[in-house]
């Protein structure tokens, strides 16, 4: 008889641009591995040959925001049936870069999206698959606009969300804080304006207590 594997964890990062996340996130993977797991690191939108063509589009083109919601959900549609459920079915721990959260803070808290239309679509392309803990690191809209503006003077090319005023990562802030505390059992929320090691600290009490 064959024994199917404990179905693995899902791990999800979100924040607002300049948040320092993807720099947190090789950490978090390589601690994850140490410990034994196997990982599959990946992120949205992207994830997938498809997904990362379409990745292209949505942080390159202007478009209405109703078809950057439904450009998202058709990357993570991929990503979801391609590569997060099989691993998670086979035990796998996977560590995306952004998920659903992001569609909900950016198109519906920065653009405007109607929330029931953002459901709809959670419902139709990931009924069963979601995070089972989502990490958020929070800066204000201030905190990241000042980053974002130093990388751009370093000479870093700023996609077309990187480009948005203070005000639209006020709004995505909220949308993902509103979100935490919603339900506080998935999300933990970790101040990343501290320097790195006091982040580095608690991710690693978060890791200890997988
Ligand atoms: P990243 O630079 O953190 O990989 O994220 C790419 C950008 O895509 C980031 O500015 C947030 C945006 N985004 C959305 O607007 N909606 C989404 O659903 C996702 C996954 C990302």
């Amino acid at each position: 008889m064959t024994v199917s594997p404990t179905r693995g964890r899902f791990i999800t990062l979100e924040g607002i641009d300049g948040a320092g996340k993807s720099t947190h996130a090789s950490w978090l993977v390589d601690a994850l591995a140490s410990r034994g797991m196997t990982v599959v690191a990946t992120r949205e939108p992207g994830g997938t040959a498809l997904g990362e063509m379409l990745r292209d589009i949505v942080l390159k083109q202007r478009m209405t925001h109703d078809s950057e919601a439904l450009l998202m959900f058709a990357a993570r549609r991929e990503h979801v049936v391609q590569v997060i459920e099989p691993a998670l079915a086979r035990g796998d721990c996977v560590v995306c870069d952004r998920f659903t959260d992001a569609t909900y803070a950016y198109q519906g808290g920065g653009h405007g999206v109607a929330r029931e239309w953002i459901g709809a679509l959670e419902r139709l392309v990931h009924p069963t698959c979601n995070p089972d803990l989502t990490l958020l690191f929070d800066v204000p809209g201030t905190e990241s606009r000042a980053r974002l503006d130093r990388m751009q003077a370093r000479g870093r090319e700023l996609d077309k969300f990187e480009q948005e005023a203070q005000a639209f990562f006020e709004r995505v802030r909220n949308v993902y804080l509103a979100r935490a505390n919603a339900e506080p059992r998935r999300f933990r929320i970790i101040d990343a304006v501290r320097p790195l090691a006091d982040v580095r600290a608690d991710l690693q009490r978060i890791v200890d207590s997988l």
